[in-house]
């Protein structure tokens, strides 16, 4: 009986060795296919790279270290011996981003066109190592991977005014997003609470509207009550350097949002002559939708305006500027001698127009830039500025039309993609969010190209982002929290072919995912609780 069990275990453990395990990789590879075997990285491998390509080495000191910190591993480089090896190819169906990814008992082989594809590669090489090494010995199955992006926009908003994070909390934020090979974030970098950004022309920006005086304590809905603590912070131009670099190291571009015409109060209360009343403001200790906006008939609007954007474009060499351009309130406008007199002289019909001919001069400044104009879907109000994206987010509509009418769209609906919404329908179990409920299914789902768009049409969707709004959201911890898991669900929705994806399937690797989560310190919300 005794030996029966043993002969037993003994079979197990040999079928075990033999028959491929499944791998997790989130996002889920366009192709896999799983062979028998195994490679055994330990440390008489090498790591085999071109020492003379500044980012290949970058990457391949990625992998180095990353070994060394969790499994406490070093490899030898560019040695003999059993290899992972990282190389520039020729690979014509895998695009700018692609990459393909080799194991045998020999080896590891990362190849690429180029080094995004590179760095790809090795995001999913670090998913397919074990959690935890066997006396140095990390099992890595024999498989072949080919694997490209769906869409070319991938993406995250970080509103760093409602609260703001400090440039070491950017970047660790900027490490889950490549994680899972997302490819933009967007700082919300001004709004009615604070500036959050050095801009040397106008040093007020950052003495005096990057401070409100208090923060409304619980909900807007509920409570009249503040701290009665003044609160903070903005990034000096070095400090978005570093994060811009630290970024585009890792194939994320940074888009910084510089909000006008609404969303303006900060910026107000220092320059007082940018609004139509001329004021005084006061930095907003509460959240909302303010009606005090910049001037549309002031000349000394888009003078500011323009000399903001003209530092703005020399510390982000992001192609795409976003100017924000949602809920503006037109009540001043309204009552305003300037804006009105603008209109009669503009032939304007109303101040949906007086909107747009605001947003077609910012295009236009940022196209004689060589720069491209995104703003949220109120810019299609009064008519879309030429060179405008569309970033769709009170639904898909804004999104659909903007396609027709030939601009490029980002989808960003809030029904799918506002992960500032409650994760579950029990709100007493989470923390106070702004409201909402967007659970993982949800985000998962999301097809970011509507059925009601033509081929043609569809191809101005450049992609997916998902928004992290901070009015509720004090710390990173509370952030990492609110966008993990959702997060990695983002990733499937613009980065795995649609036919891929299957929520039961991507929920097993989710939960392999968690114990990548815990061992990297982030706190996220286990979507089975
Ligand atoms: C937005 O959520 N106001 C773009
Ligand atoms: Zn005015």
């Amino acid at each position: 009986m005794k030996n029966k069990s043993l002969l037993v275990i003994l079979l197990l453990v040999i079928l075990i060795k033999a028959y491929p395990q499944t791998i997790s990789v989130i996002p889920q590879p366009s192709m896999v296919k799983i062979h028998a075997g195994e490679f055994i990285l330990n440390k008489e491998c090498t790591i085999l790279f071109d020492e003379t390509n500044e980012e290949i080495v970058r990457i391949a000191g990625f992998f180095d270290n990353y070994l060394k910190k969790s499994y406490g591993l070093r490899l030898k480089k560019n040695d003999k011996g059993r290899s992972v090896q990282f190389k520039l190819a020729n690979l014509p169906d895998l695009g700018d981003e692609g990459y393909k990814l080799q194991v045998d008992k020999n080896g590891v082989t990362v190849s690429a066109n180029t080094a995004a594809g590179i760095f790809y590669g090795f995001q999913t090489l670090k998913q397919l190592l074990p959690l935890n090494a066997e006396a140095g010995n990390l099992s890595v199955q024999a498989l072949d991977i080919e694997d490209q992006p769906r869409f070319s926009w991938r993406g995250n908003l970080l509103d760093v005014a409602r609260h703001f994070f400090p440039v070491s909390s950017i970047k660790n934020y900027i490490d889950v997003l490549a994680s899972y090979k997302l490819n933009v974030l967007q700082l919300h970098l001004t709004d009615d609470q604070g500036w959050r950004i050095e801009i040397r022309k106008y040093p007020e920006l950052t003495e005096i509207s990057n401070w409100r005086e208090e923060t409304l304590m619980g909900h807007l809905r509920s409570s009249n009550e503040y701290d009665g603590r003044g609160y903070g912070g903005f990034y000096t131009q070095n400090q978005i350097h570093e994060i811009v670099k630290y970024a585009a190291e890792r194939y994320i571009t940074v888009v910084p949002e510089i909000e006008m015409p609404g969303h303006a109060t900060a910026a107000l209360t220092a320059f007082p002559n940018l609004g139509c009343t001329g004021g005084p403001y006061k930095v907003e200790t509460k959240w909302g939708v303010f009606k005090d906006v910049f001037c549309a008939g002031n000349e000394e609007t888009f003078e500011f305006l323009q000399n903001v954007i003209d530092e703005v474009l020399e510390i982000f060499p992001s192609k795409f500027i976003h100017i924000g351009g949602d809920e503006v309130p037109k009540d001043r406008w309204k009552e305003c001698s300037k804006c009105q007199t603008r209109i009669n002289k503009e032939g304007l019909n109303d101040e949906h127009e007086l909107q747009s001919y605001f947003v077609t001069r910012i295009d236009k400044y940022l196209t004689s830039k060589n720069r491209r104009l995104v703003g949220w879907d109120e810019i299609l109000d009064g008519g879309l500025a030429p060179g405008a994206t569309v970033m769709s987010w009170r639904g898909i509509e804004g999104g659909i039309k903007a396609s027709q009418l030939g601009h490029d769209v980002v989808m960003s609906p809030t029904t799918h993609l506002y992960f500032d919404y409650y994760q579950s329908e029990n709100r007493e179990i989470e923390p106070l969010g702004i409201g909402g409920f967007l659970p993982l299914e949800k985000v998962y789902a999301y097809e970011p190209i509507p059925e009601e768009l033509t081929t043609e049409e569809s191809k101005h969707i450049l992609g997916a982002q998902a928004n992290l709004w901070t009015e509720y959201i004090p710390s990173m911890k509370h952030a990492e929290y609110m966008l993990l898991p959702r997060l990695p669900a983002l990733s499937e929705v613009v980065w795995t072919p649609a036919g891929k994806k299957d929520f039961t399937e991507f929920e097993k690797r989710l939960i392999i995912d968690y114990e990548r989560m815990k061992k990297s310190g982030l706190n996220f919300r286990d979507h089975r609780k």
